[in-house]
């Protein structure tokens, strides 16, 4: 079959057409197009999304990249319409929904078998793993770690149609936290790449951050501590000329300069190293714990490099067993692809979402 996907989440306008077959033991995907307008040149002035102007980009966005897509496919055959319906920003969920619902009215006088579904953002982040490589039935029970700049979750899933949640974060998510971080260095929006490019010149040893919750026996996380830890550091030890942005007022600092070698670059690494400790760290615990044959790392933060190379090295120095699955990049953050592959796993279950914008939808 083939399934239109619709994500407008955030502050990606994402559209995709995506061929689908097979069932919940062997699904099997063909990427048709994967359409993203991205909006980080609207937003990067204001150091984070604009909800008003995301949804303003959207509903611009929205029909120039349904009109791409027609001109590849100039009937525009589809059997399934799916539509993020959350979680996200709701003005900006509400924009995909509408648009959704209007196509399908429109594509539904000429296809009466048409379907129109919503779909959970954070399946398709799950789901994005069948993305990376060719489905193996024997991947199960495996983890997954949703690391994005809205979510940090960490599920148990005993095959395409089970999971149950582990555990999640407290506070902030960890995108969220790089995003923050960044901002405290200085470093333009999105965070989270520029704390990947300046940390792999830096020492991630030069600064002991605090690693929250690490040792707590559950499979929760938290973040904003580590964040505080950064704030404190650059308030108490920052080369002596470098202001920075405390909370709501701008701090000078006349610190003390005790680490008069520690650069920005390795603040960078050593926040980078402890936030992927903090991450890695849980995920093995549980890999370990439910004798996982594999983990699946998925979301904007699974796009740095560091993160799949710490934690290759981690599986190999505690001797695990587990495969690695980890989209490439472009499926990594927001993208519709993803959506229209969990709109498929879902197809398959007769499961549905309502088609109503959700901002706080959880995963179950
Ligand atoms: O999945 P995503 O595109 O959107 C959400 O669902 O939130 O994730 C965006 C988040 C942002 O916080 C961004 O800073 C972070 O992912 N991110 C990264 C990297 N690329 C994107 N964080 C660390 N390293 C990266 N290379
Ligand atoms: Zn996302």
């Amino acid at each position: 079959m083939r399934i239109l996907a619709i994500e407008t989440s955030c502050d990606e306008t994402a559209i995709a057409m995506l061929g689908a077959s097979g069932n919940l033991k062997q699904p099997r995907f063909k990427i048709l197009k994967n359409l993203v307008a991205s909006q980080i040149k609207i937003h990067a002035p204001f150091g984070g999304v604009v909800p008003n102007l995301a949804k303003r980009e959207h509903l611009r966005n929205l029909p120039i990249l349904l009109k791409k897509l027609k001109t590849q496919n100039s009937k525009l055959k589809t059997d399934l319409i799916a539509v993020t319906v959350g979680p996200g920003l709701e003005p900006c969920l509400w924009t995909g929904v509408n648009f959704a619902k209007d196509l399908y009215s429109k594509l539904k006088t000429h296809n009466s078998k048409l379907k129109l579904v919503g779909v959970s953002h954070s399946e398709g982040h799950l789901y994005s793993f069948l993305l990376a490589r060719k489905f193996k039935p024997d991947l199960f029970p495996a983890i997954a770690l949703i690391v994005s700049g809205g979510h940090t979750i960490l599920l148990l899933v005993k095959d395409l149609a089970h999971y149950k949640k582990l555990g999640e974060t407290r506070d902030d998510a960890v995108g969220e936290c790089f995003d923050k971080v960044a901002r405290l260095l200085r470093l333009p929006y999105p965070g989270g790449p520029e704390i990947e490019r300046i940390a792999k010149q830096g020492n991630p040893n030069a600064v002991n951050f605090t690693r929250p919750m690490l040792n707590q026996k559950n499979y929760d996380l938290s973040f904003s501590g580590l964040k505080t830890a950064v704030l404190y550091y650059l308030r108490d030890n920052s080369p002596s000329t470098f202001t920075f942005k405390g909370g709501r007022q701008t701090t000078e600092c006349h610190g003390k300069v005790r680490d008069k070698n520690v650069k920005i670059k390795d603040i960078a690494a050593s926040f980078q190293a402890a936030a992927f400790d903090l991450l890695i760290s849980k995920t093995l615990r549980a890999a370990k714990e439910f004798k996982a044959k594999s983990i699946l790392l998925s979301g904007g933060v699974a796009s740095n490099f560091s993160l799949k190379k710490d934690l290759k090295l981690r599986i190999k120095n505690e001797k695990l067993r587990v495969n690695l699955f980890v989209p490439n990049k472009k499926f990594c953050t927001d993208n519709a692809v993803m959506i229209a592959a969990a709109a498929y796993v879902n197809y398959l279950q007769n499961k549905n979402h309502r088609l109503i914008a959700a901002g706080n939808m959880n995963l179950k």
